[in-house]
């Protein structure tokens, strides 16, 4: 019965959180691989968990991805965070336009009355290139505001899913897979037991900064995704993680 249903999903809640160390770990009724709604509820959620501590002053840095793109369209419209900046967390990771983090940090911003800043770094140039576009003034003063974001909003990948999809070539797939990827964020890829094994040329938030942030959120659901979930919480243990049904009950059964 429902009751019993929410009650499960509670026990499974503090179960993830006495495990990884969450503060908070809010999981939707669902599974988001068999019906795409249920990642507009994550969103729904991760937008009501922000609210619930923003304020006037904060720099909020967030990352792209489908279930990302979900969290401005969960922000109802709302006045008096004028002074909060919203931004990407990294630069381009070859993401189509609707999903990238400039166009969520825009949309979010949008959202809550806020202003945006977005960070202009192609994909995958040479070290010198990067050299000298991360010197331009104006991509500078956007990559430190990155560095001082009060809160991050976040999604989590399959790394196989997230290598193809970003367009990496065939022979650094094998390599990340080889390795043991099994996981990515904010172009990072890790291995079950949450190491580092391979990261994207990119600009912006590295993973080495998320200690020092005030609130993380991560926001990922699918049972598919459970490994990834897993893998990631292993590396760093977000303020809260937003999840569905589906990843939450494989989470608790990978244990
Ligand atoms: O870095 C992780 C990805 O952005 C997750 O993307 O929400 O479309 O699965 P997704």
């Amino acid at each position: 019965n429902f009751v019993y249903f929410l009650k499960g999903l509670n026990f499974i809640a503090d179960r993830i959180k006495e495990k990884f160390g969450c503060e908070d770990v809010l999981i939707t009724p669902g599974d988001s691989d068999v019906d795409e709604t249920v990642k507009s509820l994550m969103g729904k959620e991760a937008a009501s968990y922000l609210r619930s501590f923003l304020k006037n002053g904060d720099i909020v840095a967030v990352t792209g991805g489908t279930t990302m793109a979900q969290v401005p369209k969960g922000m109802p419209r709302l006045e008096g965070y004028e002074d909060v900046v919203v931004v990407a967390a990294r630069g381009g990771l070859g993401e189509k336009v609707e999903i990238q983090a400039n166009t969520i940090a825009a949309e979010l911003a949008e959202r809550l009355g806020a202003r945006y800043r977005l960070l202009y770094v192609p994909d995958n140039l040479g070290p010198e290139a990067m050299e000298s576009i991360t010197s331009e003034p104006r991509i500078k003063e956007v990559l430190s505001l990155i560095k001082r974001a009060d809160v991050v909003i976040h999604g989590i990948g399959r790394a196989e899913e997230m290598a193809r999809r970003r367009g990496l070539d065939e022979s650094v797939i094998k390599k990340i897979l080889k390795n043991g990827a099994v996981a990515e964020a904010f172009g990072y890829y890790f291995d079950s037991e949450g190491r580092v094994v391979f990261t994207t040329t990119s600009a912006g938030l590295s993973v080495n900064d998320l200690k020092n942030v005030r609130k993380v959120i991560s926001v990922a659901g699918g049972a598919k995704k459970a490994p990834a979930i897993r893998a990631f919480l292993k590396y760093h243990c977000p303020t809260a993680l937003i999840t569905d049904e589906g990843a939450a009950r494989k989470l608790i059964e990978l244990e």
